[in-house]
């Protein structure tokens, strides 16, 4: 299954803003993601961004003028529109956005919008006052109606020095949205895939709290993944500082106990639970409401209960369920117990004291393991692409019917 982006014709337009620099890390974002990148400008975005620098990062010669008849545009004006698997507006000024709402189609960005049958996707920028006018909020309207994905404006602080609403949605994030509309047709559209990520945080006291070194990379990289193939996606976190993927539906759950109840309500009707979360096997017996001062005690004695095991206990028809064993040593034996003590379709097990993978690293080395006994051994990969290969398996799980731990 190739990844959303993988081949697949973007044209970018660029219209002018300050913001037109960041479309420059966008558009190279998605030339290292594998799209062939076309871009277009108006105009006003030359005043601020060279043409050059933007084919100097998509090896391909820049639409500026529909009426140049060395481009492709100028032979055939309609011709980019057809090919487009995907049009991106970023940044969309506010005057680009009112083009696009008439149809205007006097420059290649809007001639192309307006000509396309693929997915739009625009991300305004512009001063505060324009984008809270009653004319960007009705082309926003209209675009909207008629299919056009919106990503921000984001507030923040603007190139006139004042702070509001009006800067474009950073090129990560727009990044994620491009691969969630291209991905909506993925292997996984229609399933619903319940995800957990980072480290429980079990408190001692109301500042303290025994927490791991889990970062939610891992995580993070699944749930994305499972959207951009298409799934619906919820991520049960438990860090609430970490970016959610753009798309997915966020329940923060910070300790063991909120995570067994969040997974619980999160897995009814789901197709797959992948448990990347590192949960705290024990927690403070009794909490302090109050902060424990250290006069008070020489040395301290925790008193430590257990936890309930969150994988072990969920249950659906034909849910598909996927652990993590993390470990230091004898990786295969300790996943493959886990995989059999849990009910497990499938056991990812990762090394805990590798250098470069693992917790906190962006990469990882893992083996999928399943209920056969088969071992996958990946190569190190970034854990997005790690992620990419669990999720083969549980796509071809969810195929085949055969997931659920009764089975
Ligand atoms: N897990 C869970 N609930 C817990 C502990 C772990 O659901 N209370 C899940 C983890 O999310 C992971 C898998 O079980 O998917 C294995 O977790 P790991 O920390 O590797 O192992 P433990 O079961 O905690 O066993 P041990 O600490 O003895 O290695």
């Amino acid at each position: 299954m190739p990844k959303p982006l993988e081949g697949r014709c973007v044209a970018l337009g660029v219209t002018g803003s300050i913001a037109a620099y960041k479309a420059l890390d966008l558009a190279s974002s998605l030339v290292q993601a594998g799209a062939g990148v076309e871009v277009m400008m108006t105009a006003a975005a030359q005043r601020f961004v060279s043409p050059l620098s933007f084919s100097a990062i998509v090896h391909r010669p820049v639409a500026t003028d529909l009426f140049d008849p060395r481009s492709e545009m100028g032979m055939d004006h309609v011709a980019l529109a057809r090919r487009a698997e995907l049009v991106i507006v970023a940044p969309a000024t506010a005057s680009a956005l009112a083009r696009m709402a008439c149809g205007l189609a006097d420059d290649p960005v809007s001639a192309t919008v307006l000509a396309t049958c693929a997915p739009v996707l625009v991300a305004p920028a512009m001063d505060a006052g324009m984008f809270e006018s009653p004319a960007t909020g009705a082309n926003l309207k209209t675009l909207r109606d008629r299919g056009v994905a919106v990503a921000g404006p984001e507030r923040g602080r603007m190139a006139s020095g004042l702070t509001g609403v009006g800067r474009m949605t950073e090129p990560a994030e727009l990044m994620g949205h491009a691969r969630a509309i291209l991905g909506r047709s993925g292997d996984l559209a229609g399933r619903a895939i319940v995800v957990t990520a980072g480290g429980t945080r079990e408190p001692i006291d109301p500042v303290r709290v025994i927490a791991n070194r889990s970062s939610g990379r891992m995580g993070n990289a699944i749930a994305e993944a499972a959207r951009d193939r298409g799934a619906r996606v919820t991520l049960v976190s438990a860090d609430p500082s970490a970016p959610c993927p753009v798309g997915a539906d966020l329940v923060v759950a910070e300790t063991a106990a909120q995570m067994e109840r969040a997974v619980a309500g999160a897995v009814r009707g789901a197709d797959a639970v992948v448990m990347a979360a590192a949960v705290a096997d024990w927690t403070p017996a009794s909490p302090s409401d109050r902060k424990i001062k250290k006069d008070d005690l020489g040395a301290m004695t925790l008193e430590l209960r257990r936890t309930a095991d969150v994988i072990a206990s969920v249950e659906g028809p034909g849910l598909v369920k996927v652990g993590f064993a993390l470990e230091t040593e004898d990786l295969e034996l300790n996943a493959r117990a886990k995989l059999a003590a849990k009910g497990l379709d499938l056991v990812v097990a990762n090394p805990a004291c590798e250098e470069g993978v693992g917790m906190g690293a962006d990469d990882n080395r893992v083996t999928i393991i399943d209920r056969s006994g088969a071992a996958e051994a990946l190569p190190r990969m970034s854990k997005y692409d790690a992620a990419w290969r669990v999720l083969d398996r549980v796509s071809g799980l969810l195929a085949a019917g055969s997931g659920g731990s009764a089975g």
